[in-house]
């Protein structure tokens, strides 16, 4: 199929997706095919590159052409169950184990296979994430942290490649109850939270956590100086949080800033785009982000 690529909707987000793209050509459950190379999509949780159209007369048939391609293959599947295990079978196995978090992500290609109908694979080799259908699962702590946020925090620093370090000062915005902050902490690093609400009292105690009661849009950078880490999980209006981080970008003194949008309604997708313009940033739907965008901008190491 040339020069069309595939999209793999966030799950629950498939209208966002569809009106990100403007002109979908055809559906497959939430894979959506669009004309033209690879755009920068938010709602998309895997992207498809040069998919190719498999015309297969058996599964035995289909599992050597893709075999032919490369190794590792993960299904997409929104119907043909049967028929997509029986090929998962006759497949290479490739292990997915959930990560344990501070694990880099996986960096071995993992290609991407639906069935259309009975006799026909879409494949795509070559797929932006390395995660099966763009879902990174965690072992996850029921324990220490307060809410599970953290799991938002842990997915965006597991992409970003990269973790706070000891000793380095972290700025956490709508920190309450405190599921950011303990994954902050846990790095070794210091952490500034703030917050209207209080932090959980297990959190609030930790030796590295400093917390301040206030409003985040009240927070002149240049009062707080240099942080290593902003980070936001702020409930407010994606325009509201947009002028925040312009703020804090023109003042130069947050090296690292990931960043939840929140979408209370209707998405925002003329402020969604404006965060998306911002040079050298990226701006996707994570596996744990709910009507929710994470925005990053990473220093450069
Ligand atoms: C989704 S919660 C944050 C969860 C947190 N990241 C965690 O992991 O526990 C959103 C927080 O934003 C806070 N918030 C709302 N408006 C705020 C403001 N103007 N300044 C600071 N925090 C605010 C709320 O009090 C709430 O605790």
């Amino acid at each position: 199929m040339s020069d069309v690529t595939a999209y793999l909707a966030a799950e629950g987000f498939e209208a966002d997706l569809r009106t990100e793209l403007g002109d979908v050509l055809a559906e497959h459950g939430r894979l959506m095919l669009a004309p033209g190379p690879a755009r920068q999509t938010a709602w998309a949780q895997n992207i498809w590159r040069q998919p190719q159209r498999l015309e297969v007369a058996s599964i035995g048939e289909a599992a050597k052409a893709l075999r032919a391609l490369q190794r590792n293959w993960w299904p997409y599947e929104f119907h043909l169950h049967r028929r997509t295990a029986l090929l998962v079978d006759k497949l290479p196995k490739v292990s997915a184990k959930p990560l344990v978090f501070g694990q880099p992500a996986p960096t071995a290609p993992l290609g991407s296979f639906v069935w259309l109908d009975e006799s026909t694979v879409l494949a795509a080799p070559d797929c932006s994430s390395a995660f099966p259908n763009g879902d990174a699962a965690f072992i996850e702590d029921h324990q220490a942290p307060p809410a599970r946020a953290y799991l938002k925090l842990w997915e965006a620093l597991t992409l970003a490649g990269n973790l706070p370090k000891p000793g380095e000062l972290c700025l956490d915005l709508g920190a309450s109850p405190g599921g950011w902050t303990w994954v902050l902490a846990g790095t070794g690093a210091r952490v500034i939270s703030i917050d209207k609400a209080p932090l959980a009292p297990a959190i609030a105690a930790l030796p590295n956590v400093e917390y301040r009661q206030g409003s985040a849009f009240g927070l002149e950078p240049e009062a707080v100086g240099p942080v290593d880490w902003l980070c936001s999980d702020v409930i407010c209006y994606p325009e509201r949080l947009l002028r925040l981080v312009e703020r804090w970008l023109s003042s130069g003194l947050a090296r690292n800033l990931i960043c939840t949008l929140k979408f209370q309604g209707e998405t925002d997708f003329a402020t969604a785009r404006k965060f998306a313009g911002i040079p050298g940033s990226r701006l996707l739907h994570l596996s744990h982000n709910k009507h929710e965008l994470t925005w990053m901008r990473l220093a450069t190491p």
